[in-house]
């Protein structure tokens, strides 16, 4: 008797400036993953504007989807399914999305899988551990959400913690912009911290009330103040009423050495990561388990990944980072989750919404 043939899943995801499109066989192997980015279009502005990114999406979806098919060197018809990031996101990003995914699924006669994004972040661990195995913690870092929860096996998760304020990537994005690095800040910080001290400005590592919820605010403010001063003592300085707080077109510090930008840039650097690392070893301690799936844009992060190495070393835990392609934005881990909910049969009617506001099965906290 022959093995059952492979089941190959194009994945969906537009929740907010990447349109992309990955296929995905039997939920592991990654047969394609081709991604379009608006994002050039976003950076005069100094973040994602909405209607942008929509339109965007409309203008290259058929491209991505084309590209994604040429690489796995496949034909739609030999597409088992199609998945979609039915939210959390943009309202009109994820329309744009759902609403191009529901077209194939008809013409093609192909069930409708909708996908929520940031399980799809964390199933991108388990795309690159294939032998991972629930329960485990889950860490989400990304521009919209920071959050710790139990995954737990069926695709159920229980929420240990969240972010009271801005989310990870969005700090990172803030700061870059009051550093004059531009949009997106993540990558740009990333790179810079590399010339910088990380112990050169003390930064505080707020701790919100609840002992898995994150605070990521007054920190941005204690960088923001740090630059205020800096920028107060130099010849060039603005003004102390003129506290740069983060709007599309701040003041560029340009009037700052770029070690002392670095140097501000591997301070921030360090202490978000500080606050993860310190928030997930508190959970894995709490809960009692020794593996941790870190996921989403921020995952891709080198200070995250190298500091997080030496810490699961020293304290015996396991933590899973796919690789930097599967952490930001792309349609494969939303092909890839399809896969177990294909075959729970959590298939979806034609008349699917999308839900802007989706944010994990949960089973309280
Ligand atoms: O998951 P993602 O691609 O989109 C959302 O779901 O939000 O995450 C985007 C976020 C942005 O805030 C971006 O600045 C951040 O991830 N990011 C990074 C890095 N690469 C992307 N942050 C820190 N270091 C990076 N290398
Ligand atoms: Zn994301």
């Amino acid at each position: 008797m022959g093995s059952a043939p492979p089941i190959r899943i194009l994945g969906i995801e537009t929740s907010c400036d990447e349109t992309a499109i990955g296929i995905v066989e039997n939920g592991q192997r990654l047969l394609s993953n081709a991604v379009a980015s608006s994002l050039t279009l976003h950076g005069p502005y100094g973040g994602v504007i909405p209607e942008i990114a929509a339109r965007a999406h409309v203008e290259t979806v058929w491209h991505v989807m084309a590209q994604a098919l040429e690489e796995a060197r496949l034909t739609p018809e030999a597409l088992d399914a199609i998945a979609v990031t039915q939210g959390p996101g943009l309202p009109g990003a994820l329309h744009i999305g759902l609403a191009f995914a529901k077209g194939l699924a008809l013409s093609l006669d192909r069930p409708l899988i909708p996908v929520d994004h940031l399980a799809a972040h964390l199933y991108a661990g388990q795309m690159s551990c294939p032998e991972l195995e629930p329960p485990y913690i889950g860490l989400v870092v990304s521009g919209g959400h920071t959050l710790l929860c139990v995954v737990h096996a069926e695709g159920r998760f229980e929420l240990l913690g969240e972010t009271r304020d801005d989310a990870v990537g969005e700090a990172f994005d803030k700061v870059a912009r009051l550093l004059g690095l531009g949009y997106p800040g993540g990558p740009a910080i990333d790179r810079l911290s590399e010339e910088g001290r990380a112990e050169a400005i003390p930064l505080p590592r707020s701790t919100a009330r609840h002992p898995f919820d994150f605070s990521f605010s007054g920190l941005k403010t204690a960088v923001a103040h740090h630059v205020q001063r800096l920028l107060k003592s130099s010849k060039l300085g603005v003004e102390s009423s003129e506290l740069p707080t983060p709007n599309p077109h701040p003041p560029t510090p340009n009037c700052l050495e770029r070690k002392e930008i670095a140097d501000i840039a591997a301070s921030f650097q360090e202490a978000a990561v500080d606050i993860l690392i310190s928030k997930t070893v508190k959970a894995c301690h709490r809960t009692g388990l020794t593996t941790v799936v870190v996921g989403g844009g921020v995952a891709s992060n080198r200070r995250l990944r190298t500091r997080f190495g030496e810490e699961a070393a020293q304290k015996k835990l396991q933590v899973v980072f796919p690789p930097p392609e599967l952490c930001v934005d792309n349609g494969a881990m939303v092909a890839g989750l399809a896969y177990p909910l294909l075959r729970q049969g959590r298939v979806a009617p034609l008349t699917l919404a999308s839900d802007p506001n989706l944010c994990l099965e949960t089973v309280g906290r």
